[in-house]
């Protein structure tokens, strides 16, 4: 190692570095080997792009790995479309075409033989088989986890149904929604029936050997708000855009449907007939992940995070009892039950708030949110719903408007069935009227053998969206905004899974350690080891990583903070210890390559394989193999002259820090 010294600040010191690389760094004696990677054949199909959940499925005579396909990285995916492919996309011809329009067309509304609308729907075909989920069989020879084929291995894609007849089911309250075509304007003349998943983000796995995928930003392929009488669902509401960075609207040129996405999906891995269920119960919102507590001759609860600024964290509850942990029946009680919202108190109690047409409008919320414009702006459904549309209260007016509506059912059209599914299908909005806590960005979410629930807040920053509820979301020294994140602890009162009150705390605290923080930014996806310790991966976004001092955030907002230093590297892999002497740290144990977001996080029984996704590596560079990036080790002292070593990657010649 070439040591270069000491450097000018004040806290730190940097005391040497290795060697130049933009890989995938383990720690000695592990090793890693790649498994599957986009393009690859998977059934008919192939493998996706930006790959985000992965879920080891051990049994005895065949194992699975569920992966989810998040998105497209635009500039990147359009680059290295044909080399991987194998074939060209009119990438060109549509982006001039587009030009004079901004970049975007309502393609749905252009005629069926128009040589425009033909060469969109050829682009948004593709993106949209880049996205959903993967089934794919593997097996361990020598030590090492491989590909081997079976009959299973199959694509569920966004366009699955479309051409090949296989499409996505759903059940719950919002089919009643689904079913009702004559008064709610959009009908995609599909009933019950979905085509296609997208924008699956995390997930998780269910005790009786399937998985759920997320639908997280379906807010960029389709319409995202509600309306009573259905026009905001309609598909030319989301055109279909193209630029240099951006394939967006996907949903347009096919008329899919807004409220079909933002789902959970269940899917049966080991079933090869099985192209997936949206479970409406479960709310539609930007659900990032899922963690399902099944505890015999107890409810089943099904817990899941909105990743928006100001998202929330939600609750479902079956309404029949779990009989047998690991029967495959268990599916079916997702299909009858109640979506809580959570309401977090400053004293480190909370409630579950039923997401019903009975549930009282919060009386003290829209005062509390016209005081908090642009920071923790919330928005409400339409409080005069029956024109149409939704609102951000920002005026006293709609307060006041709001005022006059004593329940969530009040807000919404429709017989008894028929408001309780447009307010799972309104989830984030009916939440927000509820009064359900403002969070930050809630992510991943996992249980551990106790029952106890460990949530992922990315970011406490506000945005467009909204904010974080400042009482509960504070920095080491109670800062607000606080960026760097935080891992909650919720503990159900007397460990029911049914209970309608609980216990929370925050256990780990990101930011730099000399500022009070465990030395990582931005947890996200969080997996538990069988000896109880939590292991955690991050995302800081792209433009964040191994800069100086970033002064926006990802949305364009301000960052008031002035201890935001940005040192955080490339994203990277974490143990948190919970008890034994190390609890109360936070272990660095991976570093992803450059530009890269370090997803999945799935053991094998064993312990001894971890799967990991290594998501859009080098998304606006390229990858960097040739170009110099160095690991650099730094020792901070605190003041008090606590140490903490970490290694993170910097371009080769950066004055980092
Ligand atoms: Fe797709 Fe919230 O991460
Ligand atoms: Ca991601
Ligand atoms: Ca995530
Ligand atoms: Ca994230």
């Amino acid at each position: 190692p070439l040591n270069i010294g000491d450097t000018a600040s004040d806290q730190m010191q940097v005391y040497s570095t290795y060697e130049v690389i933009d890989d995938l760094v383990v720690p000695e004696g592990y090793r890693y080997s790649v498994i599957s990677a986009w393009g690859d054949s998977v059934g008919d199909s192939r493998f996706g792009y930006n790959n985000d959940f992965v879920a080891l499925i051990e049994a005895e005579m065949m194992s699975f790995l569920a992966v989810n396909f998040e998105y497209i990285s635009g500039k990147t995916w359009m680059q290295t479309y044909p080399e991987v492919i194998g074939q060209s996309l009119p990438f060109a011809e549509v982006k001039t075409a587009l030009a004079s329009r901004g970049g975007e067309i309502n393609a749905f509304a252009l005629p069926k033989n128009n040589p425009l609308k033909q060469q969109i729907e050829a682009i948004a075909k593709e993106g949209l088989i880049d996205q959903g989920i993967g089934v794919i069989s593997v097996s361990k020879n020598n030590d090492s986890w491989e590909r081997t084929p079976l009959a299973q291995d199959r694509r569920i894609t966004g366009i699955s149904g479309l051409e090949d007849g296989r499409y996505l089911q759903a059940t719950g309250a919002a089919v009643a929604i689904f079913e009702k075509v004559d008064k709610l304007g959009y009908d995609d003349q599909l009933q019950v029936r979905i085509i296609g998943t997208f924008q699956n983000c995390a997930g998780g796995t269910t005790p009786w050997g399937t998985i759920l995928s997320a639908e997280e930003n379906f807010q960029a392929q389709v319409p995202e708000p509600v309306m009573a009488d259905g026009s905001s669902m309609d598909p030319s509401q989301q055109p279909f855009v193209l630029t240099d960075k951006k394939v967006d609207g996907r949903g347009n040129p096919f008329g899919l449907a807004g409220n079909k996405y933002g789902w959970m999906v269940e899917v049966d891995p080991a079933n090869a007939q099985d192209y997936g269920t949206k479970h409406t119960w479960l709310g539609r919102y930007r659900h990032e992940a899922v963690a399902v507590r099944a505890v015999k001759g107890k409810p089943l609860a099904v817990y899941s995070g909105c990743d928006r600024r100001g998202g929330h964290l939600y609750k479902f509850v079956s309404q029949d009892n779990v009989y047998k942990v690991a029967d495959k029946a268990n599916s079916g009680l997702l299909e009858q039950g109640m979506l809580y919202g959570a309401k977090l108190n400053s004293d480190g109690t909370g409630q579950w708030i039923a997401l019903n047409p009975d549930t009282a409008v919060d009386p003290v919320l829209p005062s509390q949110v016209v005081e908090d414009e642009g920071q923790g702006l919330v928005t409400l459904p339409n409080p005069d719903r029956q024109a149409g549309g939704i609102v951000k209260v920002t005026q006293d007016a709609d307060a006041i408007a709001l005022k006059k509506f004593k329940t969530l059912g009040d807000l919404y059209i429709g017989n008894a069935i028929e408001k309780q599914g447009a307010i799972l299908i309104d989830a984030h909005f009916a939440a927000n009227a509820a009064g359900v806590t403002c969070m930050a960005r809630p992510e991943d979410t996992t249980v551990n053998d106790q029952g106890a629930l460990f949530v992922a807040f990315t970011s406490g920053s506000p945005g467009g969206d909204g904010g974080p509820d400042k009482q509960i979301f504070t920095g080491p020294e109670g800062e607000t905004p606080y960026e760097y994140g935080w891992i909650m602890k919720l503990e159900e009162d007397k460990r029911d899974p049914g209970s309608m009150t609980f216990r929370w705390a925050m256990i780990a605290l990101g930011g730099e350690p000399a500022d009070g923080g465990l030395g990582f930014s931005n947890p996200d996806n969080l997996e538990m080891d069988s000896n109880g310790n939590l292991w955690m991966v991050t995302d800081m976004s792209t433009s964040k990583h191994n800069q100086e001092i970033p002064s926006r955030t990802e949305d364009g907002e301000q960052v008031s903070q002035s201890n935001l230093r940005g040192l955080f590297g490339n994203n990277s892999a974490w143990v948190i210890p919970l008890s034994g002497p190390d609890s109360g740290k936070a272990v660095p144990f991976a570093i992803g390559p450059m530009e890269c977001e370090l997803c999945g996080l799935s053991l094998s029984s064993d312990q001894k394989s971890l799967f990991l996704a290594i998501q859009h590596p080098g998304e606006t560079g390229g990858m960097r193999q040739d170009m110099a990036v160095e690991t650099r080790q730094l020792v901070m002292r605190t003041t008090d002259g606590q140490e903490f070593t970490q290694q993170r990657q910097v371009p080769l010649g950066s004055n980092w820090p």
